[in-house]
């Protein structure tokens, strides 16, 4: 099977991508991930390009927020610094291994993480090391029966995750489908984290508390969900990275994975995550919240 990748933007400059900004706002519309590659953006250069598609997709950085010539502070401030090997007692497992399981981005929050940009800063790991898959869940949704798509349009379940370092927010309350905010296509929405404290477990199907042969099937859809992440390759898109690589991701649809075989700080992403404009950090602790 051929290796699907994400969609390539070849740029010289930060001058550049912003004129091809059509074009990069476009495959992030149409595509929901891309990578630029060919020039390494400085700090101030990504989150200028970043506020300039938030223009566009109404994103908490935008150049209303950051300006049209971001500072260096200001750059700092947007800006965090990860790449899941920050940690020097990281025991290392081999490439064909994960480094961090198959899930979607914080569906807690009720204002939704809608894109990342993650850009490779730093790697030296070995080739097919540290690799992120991605597998887009409007295409996972298009794989289901029409009887198992209306059956998961009216699941809500009920799981919990630790947030960041902290436990005891939750559990939380969600959809297992929702809209997408760009498309409006239906996306599942499910986390499949294996780091949940409780796993999702459905909790209301159209409103009321299920019946055991509902239990039993939405245990069934859940189960073939996490199959289908782990084991069909024809949905995955693989990010070999090479140092400068900057992806822009739709986390509102990209289930993602990151493979391991790196050491520490290998592996250094500079990174920001968007929200809508006018967001809060509220969680989905109350089916009152749906
Ligand atoms: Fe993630």
């Amino acid at each position: 099977m051929e290796t699907r990748l994400p969609a390539v933007v070849t740029v010289s400059s930060l001058q550049d991508s912003l004129e091809r900004l059509d074009e990069i706002a476009g495959l992030f519309r149409d595509q929901g991930l891309l990578v630029l590659k060919g020039h390494k953006f400085t700090p101030v250069e990504q989150l200028t390009i970043v506020a300039h598609l938030g223009d566009i997709f109404n994103w908490n950085i935008c150049t209303d927020a950051v300006s049209t010539e971001p500072s260096e502070e200001t750059a700092e401030a947007f800006l965090f610094y990860a790449g899941h090997s920050d940690n020097p007692d990281r025991s290392v497992a081999s490439a064909d291994e994960y480094a961090l399981g198959w899930h979607i981005e914080q569906v807690f929050y009720i204002n939704s993480v809608l894109a990342g940009t993650w850009n490779m800063v730093h790697f030296d790991a070995p080739p097919k090391a540290g690799r992120t898959y991605f597998a887009d869940s409007t295409e996972v949704y298009e794989l289901l029966s029409e009887r198992d798509k209306v059956f998961l349009s009216k699941v809500v379940v009920e799981w919990d995750k630790p947030i960041g370092p902290k436990t005891g927010f939750g559990p939380f309350y969600t959809r297992a489908v929702a809209s997408h905010p760009i498309s409006g296509r239906p996306t599942l929405r499910l986390e499949t984290d294996g780091g949940c404290i409780i796993t999702p477990n459905l909790y209301k199907f159209d409103g009321e508390d299920p019946t055991d042969k509902q239990l039993a099937k939405y245990k069934r859809l859940y189960d073939w969900l996490r199959f289908e992440l782990v084991e069909n390759e024809g949905l995955r898109y693989v990010q070999d990275w090479s140092e400068g690589d900057m992806v822009l991701v739709d986390l509102f649809r990209m289930y993602h994975a990151v493979t391991d075989g790196f050491t520490h700080n290998q592996r250094i992403i500079r990174g920001a995550f968007l929200r809508t404009k006018e967001y809060n950090s509220d969680l989905y602790t109350s089916m009152d919240l749906l």
